[in-house]
């Protein structure tokens, strides 16, 4: 029986640098195989929609909408996502949970999950300290300011959070530690990811 999966889903709370590491992968592919993967960025595709609709101006401002707008903007997003994941290899760039002002918001919800049907479920983690000064030092958005013992937190939910949406799809779970001044080393891990 065949079962051939393209997605990896790659996740990673605010500041962990996620998406500097899914650069770095990406670029590692091209270089060595002259193979594309497409970045589906889910925060991207909530925010046309929300912005579309005259709810947020900026991206940060989309896990502070009520919950219940959330899941709908989630939703629209989703089933684009999904859709594009279906043929291709593909990394799906986004959060296995989003602090929001009422708790902690489900980011790959079941049928969010199970539509996209990911190979592995990638957690970018770092150190909480990192993560805290990252977001200070980043004067381009509106990032949020936390203990780091609530990074921390956030940090071992998103653990949590990823096993759930692997044991409904069968997605392996990987964590990659970026470390401080160590993108190449995390970015290798998930190229070998990528490549499997
Ligand atoms: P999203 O688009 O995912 O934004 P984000 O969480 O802010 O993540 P970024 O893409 O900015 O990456 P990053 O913060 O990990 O770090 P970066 O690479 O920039 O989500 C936006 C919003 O969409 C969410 O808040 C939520 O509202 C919504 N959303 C998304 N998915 C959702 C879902 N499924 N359901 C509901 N809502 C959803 O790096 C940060 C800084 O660190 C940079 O300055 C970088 O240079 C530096 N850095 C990186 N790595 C290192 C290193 N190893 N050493 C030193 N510095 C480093």
């Amino acid at each position: 029986m065949s079962d051939a999966r393209n997605a990896v889903i790659v996740t990673g709370i605010p500041g962990v640098g996620k998406t500097t590491v899914i650069d770095t992968a990406v670029k590692m592919v091209k270089d060595k195989h002259n193979e594309e993967v497409p970045v589906l960025n889910f925060g991207t595709a909530m925010f046309e929609v929300a912005s579309g609709r005259g709810l947020v101006e900026d991206r940060d401002e989309m896990r502070r909408l009520p919950t219940v707008t959330q899941r709908e903007v989630q939703q629209l997003a989703g089933e684009a996502i999904a859709k594009r994941a279906e043929s291709a290899k593909v990394i799906v760039d986004t959060h296995t949970l989003i602090l929001t002002p009422n708790g902690f918001l489900i980011g790959l919800p079941e049928w969010v999950v199970r539509a996209i049907k990911p190979k592995t479920i990638v957690l970018v983690e770092a150190d909480p300290e990192d993560i805290a000064r990252r977001r200070s030092d980043d004067s381009t958005r509106a990032r949020d300011v936390q203990m780091v013992e609530d990074i921390d937190t956030h940090q071992k939910m998103c653990r949590s959070a990823a096993v759930a949406a692997a044991t409904l799809t069968g997605a392996t779970v990987r964590i990659i530690k970026n470390r401080q001044g160590k993108v190449e080393e995390a970015a290798t891990q998930l190229y070998e990811t990528l490549m499997e």
